[in-house]
């Protein structure tokens, strides 16, 4: 279970969270919504420890990040995969090094038994095939599954996805979109999702949560955001733009 509460986050002046409290349960699947520059990836950070909050706290399991020795903040690390929006590989590695170098660090397994998780890795996203390429080999959603097999791949608790179908065609964000899916259900991972797409929010969260204006303007279900009267969200979620004046008066 993660719990945030009360952060607040500034740089150089500029409030960037101003009070941000929620919760994820064992299990959900919450997608965050929010317009650029909203605060966004800096929330996730604040979720992964690389940032501290001015104020206010980020329980993990019950762990307050703030207060845990690098040691432990790297075990509770340990517990999460994380899916970046470039998928992150590393260049001068093969696919198979790209996941074997997250499951030697983050597990004991032994060398067959890695051969054997990696295989099955590759495998649940459809990029069997692509063992032995090399990352400038592969096309930018197959990058993104390959970020997915090395995520998956030590077996965490919670998933985290920032942007994960942007940049993608349509038939691929789908696809994606399905394996958010499936590892949140079949495999039970705790998931977070950030994304401008509500072709995603629709098709995967249990929960929206929706930054604005450094608070969570809305969290609730997905029939409610779609059905919401209120103009912030409802230009947000029919893709309108409304005047920034707007935005203000809130
Ligand atoms: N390390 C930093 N130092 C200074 N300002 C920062 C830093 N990180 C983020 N910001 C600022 O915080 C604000 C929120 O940024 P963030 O990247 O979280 O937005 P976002 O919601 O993820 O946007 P996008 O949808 O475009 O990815 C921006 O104004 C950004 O310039
Ligand atoms: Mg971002």
């Amino acid at each position: 279970m993660i719990n945030v509460s009360s952060i607040y986050k500034s740089f150089n002046g500029k409030d960037v969270l101003r009070g941000v409290d929620f919760n994820i349960q064992s299990g959900e699947c919450v997608v965050v919504i929010g317009k650029s520059g909203s605060g966004k990836s800096v929330l996730l950070k604040h979720l992964l420890g690389l940032i501290s909050p001015d104020s206010g706290f980020i329980k993990i399991d019950g762990l307050n990040l703030d207060e845990l020795t690098y040691r432990e903040l790297q075990r509770v690390r340990s517990k999460i995969g994380m899916v970046f929006q470039s998928g992150a590989l590393f260049d001068s590695m093969n696919v198979y090094e790209n996941l074997k170098i997250a499951i030697d660090r983050l597990t004991n397994l032994k060398q067959n038994q890695i051969d054997d998780r990696i295989e099955q890795c590759l495998d649940e996203v459809g990029m069997k095939e692509t063992k032995l390429l090399m990352p400038s080999e592969l096309s930018g959603g197959m990058k993104k599954r390959v970020g997915i097999a090395r995520a998956i791949s030590f077996k965490p608790d919670y998933l985290f996805y920032d942007e994960p179908t942007t940049g993608l065609d349509p038939i691929m964000s789908d696809t994606i979109n399905k394996l958010i899916y499936k590892f949140n259900k079949k495999n039970k991972i705790t998931t977070l999702v950030i994304t401008h797409s509500m072709k995603t929010v629709f098709e995967i969260a249990d929960r929206v949560l929706m930054l604005n204006n450094g608070k969570i303007y809305f969290n609730g279900s997905v029939n409610d955001i779609k059905n919401s009267k209120d103009v912030i969200i409802s230009s947000f979620v029919n893709g309108k733009e409304i005047l920034d004046l707007e935005y203000e008066k809130q």
